[in-house]
């Protein structure tokens, strides 16, 4: 919780302190009142990403003990990862690492950058073909020789756990059951979690991404809770971006540009969801990189309500909803096994 001070020094002569919602500190000089500071009762709360993703984890791995002991099934991930990216290689470690930690079982396949398209896509459809095999992503971005489109086609819907072929996003838009990409879910369960109000809000998504973007203004808009906002899907040839951002009410940044959002561009009291995680030099890190979402945090966090950090938001509860939609297939709630 932070306190925020709304006006340093006023001077009310006939003794009237004007501001009944706010905390006013006054003293008397020389017979005139004086109140030094005000201070606005209003707060920003911290969305803490990573305690809510701890709590999701405990009740995800409850169930996989009990699939388990139902019916023998260990939900099982495939990852396949093509060439030496650092990042892709850090989201496949983690997402590994969680299968451990929450009893699935994963199986990380990885390709050489030169690996052919027609040699991804046999891949892709022998393990379509495995029955022990529930969900399969192919993690983004691919060299430039391989078309994802047609990778993320040929990955059966049953087992785009990704959300990613378009049978599960147009299943999505229907608001029928689908597999949902995982970081837009991600915040929604964040918005449940926290509380916050959406119903007939102003939600400015900033990217247009096939896996933030897109998604994240479909389900904004949906008759359900988090949804029934009024979208607006902004990018790079929009114009007045700042004066949209301002009229913004839920403010998501998803356009994969380190500290992007700037104060200016932020209305008073806005829900700010930061989806970027971008690797910046940063000399002073052994790694030689920090990490940055797409809002320039210190400056914009005093204005808002809630607000996702990075790291420690979003990121963490992408990983989260990876994991129930892999629990998800494995127990063939989504399509039928
Ligand atoms: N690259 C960045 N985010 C993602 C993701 O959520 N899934 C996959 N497959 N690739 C990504």
């Amino acid at each position: 919780m932070c306190m925020r001070a709304k006006s340093w020094t006023c001077n009310f002569p006939n003794g009237i302190f004007p501001r009944q919602d706010h905390q006013t500190l006054g003293i008397r000089i020389f017979g005139a009142d004086f109140c030094f500071i005000i201070l606005e009762q209003e707060s920003m709360q911290l969305i803490d990403g990573k305690a809510v993703a701890a709590r999701f984890k405990d009740q995800i791995a409850a169930e996989v003990q009990e699939l388990k002991a139902s019916n023998g099934k260990t939900p099982h991930l495939v990852a396949i990862l093509v060439g030496t990216n650092g990042a892709s290689e850090t989201y496949v470690a983690h997402k590994v690492k969680a299968c451990g930690e929450l009893g699935f079982k994963s199986t990380l396949v990885r390709f050489d950058e030169t690996v052919t398209e027609a040699e991804l896509l046999d891949k892709v459809r022998e393990i379509n073909e495995d029955d022990d095999m529930d969900g399969l992503i192919v993690q983004l971005p691919l060299p430039a020789h391989i078309n994802p489109d047609r990778v993320m086609e040929t990955i059966h819907p049953a087992k785009d756990v990704d959300g990613f072929h378009p049978i599960n996003i147009g299943r999505m838009a229907k608001g029928l059951p689908a597999y949902i990409s995982a970081t837009p879910q991600g915040c929604l369960m964040l918005l449940e979690h926290y509380g916050i109000e959406t119903a007939g809000k102003h939600c400015v998504v900033v990217g247009r991404s096939q896996i933030v973007g897109l998604p994240m203004s479909i389900l904004m808009q949906r008759n359900t809770y988090p949804g029934n906002c009024t979208v607006t899907i902004t990018h790079s040839k929009t114009k007045n971006l700042a004066e949209i951002c301002r009229q913004a009410d839920i403010l998501v940044g998803a356009l994969g540009r380190p500290e992007f959002i700037t104060a200016d561009m932020v209305k008073e009291g806005a829900v700010v969801l930061d989806v970027g995680l971008e690797r910046v030099p940063d000399a002073t890190k052994k790694s030689g990189f920090s990490l940055k979402g797409d809002v320039k945090f210190d400056e914009v966090a005093p204005k808002t309500s809630f607000i996702t950090p990075v790291p420690g938001g979003v990121g963490q509860m992408t990983i989260i909803s990876l994991m129930q939609n892999t629990l998800l297939a494995a127990k063939g709630e989504i399509y039928q096994k």
